[in-house]
């Protein structure tokens, strides 16, 4: 990793401000001057100093929640109760990964690690999200046929989503990406609105494994998430 990257991913301190430090040389590695921000370095053995404190590896928290309904996922006040206050112990920096709409229940990660975001978010990375849908009125095959056929949202084309385990004005649908309202506007396409909606699997992550209350939460590893 560049040494201009790793200190400002672990400190306060920006890019811009980290290559200041540099010029004032206020920057070492193992003792060493630094006058290059783009050096790399070595995480397992080299030891980052400025003005003679040791920058260390921020350690980074990964949280599961069981979003009860009435909370935002944002930490604007003006929306209403955030998820964030569910969460009884201080990190900084922690957030979403993603957002659930207020009257959305079930799992939302919180993490302080914004790469990790970042890849989870990325359509990219196709990472499974699935839900589970209530509809208004009976899931038909006609629904199924129009579904299946390009949709768009905000002028552009959405990526394809399965449906599953159709029973009635149930189903299950997995998305690979998240745009706002995503499932509610698709279903609206076939005017056959959703009246509620939960989300039970992000990837390898499912609720069913977790056994978590409403509003009760959990620290998990990444691996929990993702095969690595
Ligand atoms: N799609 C929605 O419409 N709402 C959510 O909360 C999540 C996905």
């Amino acid at each position: 990793m560049r040494l201009d990257k790793f200190i400002s991913n672990n400190t306060n301190y920006s890019r811009k401000q980290t290559k200041k430090l540099i010029d004032l040389k206020k920057v070492t590695i193992n003792d060493f001057l630094v006058i290059d921000g783009s050096i790399k370095i070595n995480l397992e053995k080299d030891v980052i100093k400025i003005n003679d404190q040791i920058i260390s590896k921020k350690s980074f928290v990964y949280i599961a929640l069981n979003k009860p309904k009435g909370y935002v996922c944002s930490n604007s006040n003006i929306e209403g109760k955030s998820v964030l206050e569910l969460i009884l112990e201080n990190h900084k920096n922690l957030h979403t990964i993603g957002r659930l709409d207020k009257d959305t229940t079930g799992l939302i990660i919180l993490t302080n690690d914004g790469s990790f975001t970042h890849f989870i978010k990325s359509p990219k990375n196709e990472i499974e999200k699935e839900y589970q849908v209530w509809l208004e009125k009976p899931f038909e095959k006609k629904m199924l046929e129009k579904l299946n056929q390009d949709i768009y949202l905000d002028g552009k084309k959405i990526k394809k989503f399965k449906i599953k385990n159709i029973d009635q004005n149930k189903l299950n649908i997995i998305l690979y990406e998240g745009k706002y309202h995503h499932i509610k506007r698709i279903f609206k396409i076939v005017n056959n609105p959703v009246v509620k909606l939960n989300r039970i699997r992000i990837n390898k992550l499912s609720l069913n494994n977790l056994n978590l209350e409403l509003g009760k939460y959990k620290y998990i590893e990444i691996k929990d998430i993702l095969d690595i």
